[in-house]
């Protein structure tokens, strides 16, 4: 995720950003910048390091903003780094998250303003530049501008002629950090943790104005009071958001970042998905197959999107293990459209298969995490899953949001070749956009999930069963726990079992099995069946809705229909991190593991 930094007090303004800026390093950035204001306001931005960022010292700076980009709307340039100024450069913003509607915006204020990047984050330093126009207050003019964004976001504004820095939430964090004589600002605490520990969290709707010994804050036409609190983090718990480790924060990140890739991407009444492809309707009509190239996790998340695309887009699909592929394409490769899943962008298997493919003549579109990424600049197209930077080794949060951004592009494909009607386009919306609730009562259950991880955690070996849907989430439960517990498991279809591995299952090998929607539950039941009499405990996860649960322990996934499976296997992930907690594993750097894989 991108960070905000803040600062209104007495004290070195320019380092203290500066060192604020360092503290965020650790969420992953592309590109950095700070506003600092002595009277006149002074920008500096960049992409690359922080520590290749210029940042002078101005002694009378009292009042600055600074920012880490972590890019979503356009490459990781100097220009589209933030902070973002107004026309006159007297207004700066920096902004976490992603504005639906600012291209509306930016048609209407193109005549008039001048624009110098292709961020959604610019236009709201021209609005406040209009909204000031008419003598306002720096507070009302953001309370007028936030009024008409939609999507989510956390900014932080800073303006010539205005004291402090006004700042709003809405569905991304921001906290207020208070000493007797300034006051901070961060998207998380640990902005400006090494200088105080007295914070103010702000909620959605809040618009708070800080000034150097006060802070006020509205929501709506109401003046609030928000608890003053004291945390008791140290810096690398703050980093972690008050988590132990990195995969279980991302992990409970996951609402925000399936939201986030559905963010002004779906209209839900016309069944409609705006991904700015430019396969056109006669390119997917001509389509003659999609072959899906990825490796480890996002090879999962194919073969998850395979079963969407082949049942809504009317396309046959074959998806790669990216280090064994060939291209074997038709007599016209460029009916073959090859989709490289990766959240690096980087990893060297999946660029090598894709060039490959590119090679031969073949269409290619990038599913990544990563702007800016080698594989975004080699591919035709390119999707991002905005998720934020992933930090754990193990793939949670990408996972989801790769799936739930492949099924949008079904849904996009769908349409164009006519394979689903609007309406049911609008159902499969739907319950995409039902995912995020159903992963948060998940997360809600984590409770559960660790007692159970503690009873079975001596396991000999675990395995995972699923059809369908089912059968991508049971090797991707199965990978998770190998990679993070190190003990021995393994992920099957349902009726692989009596095929050899039955012949593995004794009363010291749990066996976990994905019975949701969309797994053809009912056969599954039966390999259920298969190893509770050879004396195994099963775990079953199933819908909310299943009438006969006979398992050791049944985990629910609220009943949202095709996307429950994606779901499920947020249970399977706290299984996974509560059994390594549980031996004591190091979670977030498994032993021989890297998060990016850039050699073949
Ligand atoms: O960056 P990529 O998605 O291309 O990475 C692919 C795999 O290396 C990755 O998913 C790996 O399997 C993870 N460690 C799984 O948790």
């Amino acid at each position: 995720m991108c960070g905000i930094t803040g600062y209104i007090g007495d004290g070195d303004c320019s380092t203290i950003i500066a060192r604020s800026l360092k503290n965020l390093e650790y969420r992953g950035y592309d590109s950095a910048g700070v506003a600092l204001l002595d009277g006149t306001l002074e920008v500096h931005k960049q992409s690359g390091q922080i520590d290749d960022l210029t940042i002078p010292s101005m002694p009378n700076a009292t009042c600055g903003i600074g920012h880490t980009r972590w890019s979503t709307h356009g490459a990781p340039t100097d220009a589209n780094a933030h902070p973002h100024t107004d026309c006159s450069g007297d207004v700066a913003v920096v902004h976490n998250g992603i504005i639906d509607n600012y291209e509306a915006f930016k048609r209407e204020l193109g005549d008039d303003h001048e624009f110098t990047s292709e961020t959604d984050t610019e236009v709201i330093a021209h609005l406040i530049e209009d909204a000031l126009a008419d003598d306002a207050d720096l507070r009302d003019a953001v309370e007028d501008v936030v009024a008409m964004l939609e999507g989510s976001f956390a900014i932080a504004v800073t303006a010539v002629g205005h004291e402090g820095i006004v700042a709003a939430r809405q569905d991304s964090p921001l906290v207020i950090g208070h000493t007797d004589d300034a006051t901070f600002l961060g998207s998380d605490v640990t902005a400006f943790v090494e200088y105080t520990r007295r914070v103010t969290f702000l909620e959605d709707g809040d618009i708070a104005r800080l000034t150097e010994s006060d802070v006020t804050i509205t929501n709506g036409d109401t003046l609030v009071e928000r608890e003053r609190q004291t945390v008791d983090w140290d810096a690398d718990a703050a980093e972690k958001g008050g988590y132990e480790h990195y995969m279980r924060k991302e992990i409970h990140e996951q609402p925000h970042a399936v939201r986030q890739a559905l963010s002004g991407r779906v209209d839900e009444l016309a069944g409609a998905v705006d991904l700015d492809l430019s396969l056109s309707r006669e390119y997917c009509n001509s389509l003659d197959e999609i072959q899906i190239i990825a490796c480890g996790t996002s090879y999962y998340a194919g073969l998850y999107a395979a079963e969407l695309l082949e049942r809504h887009a009317d396309v046959r699909v074959s998806v790669h293990v990216a280090s064994e592929y060939e291209f074997r394409g038709n007599r016209d490769p460029w009916r073959t459209l090859v989709v490289a899943v990766t959240q690096s962008g980087e990893t060297a298997d999946t660029l090598r298969a894709l060039r490959k493919a590119a090679g031969a003549g073949a269409r290619t579109l990038a599913v990544t995490n990563t702007v800016g990424s080698t594989v975004a600049r080699e591919v035709d197209d390119t999707v991002y899953i905005r998720s934020g930077p992933e930090i754990g080794v193990a793939a949670t949060k990408t996972f989801a949001s790769q799936v739930t951004t492949l099924a949008l592009v079904t849904v996009y494909l769908g349409r164009q070749r006519n394979a689903i009607s609007s309406n049911e386009a609008s159902t499969i919306l739907r319950g995409l956009s039902a995912v995020p609730g159903a992963i948060q009562q998940v997360l809600d259950a984590e409770p559960a999930v660790r007692e159970t991880a503690e009873e079975y955690a001596d396991g000999d070996a675990f395995f995972f069963i699923g059809r369908r849907f089912g059968h991508p989430v049971a090797l991707e439960g199965a990978l998770k726990l190998k990679e993070i517990s190190y003990d021995h498991a393994e992920g099957f279809p349902g009726g692989e079992l009596k095929h050899g591995p039955l012949a593995l299952v004794t009363e010291q090998t749990p066996v976990v099995a994905v019975l949701t929607e969309g797994t053809n539950a009912d056969e599954t039941l039966h390999n259920v069946k298969e190893v509770e009499s050879r004396g195994a405990p099963v775990i079953g996860v199933t819908s909310e809705t299943d009438p006969n649960p006979v398992f050791d322990t049944a985990l629910e996934v609220p009943a949202i229909g095709l996307m429950e499976p994606v779901v499920a296997n947020v249970y399977l992930q706290l299984f996974a991190y509560h059994v390594a907690n549980q031996k004591g594993r190091s979670i977030d750097k498994p032993r021989n593991l890297a998060k990016s894989v850039t050699v073949e």
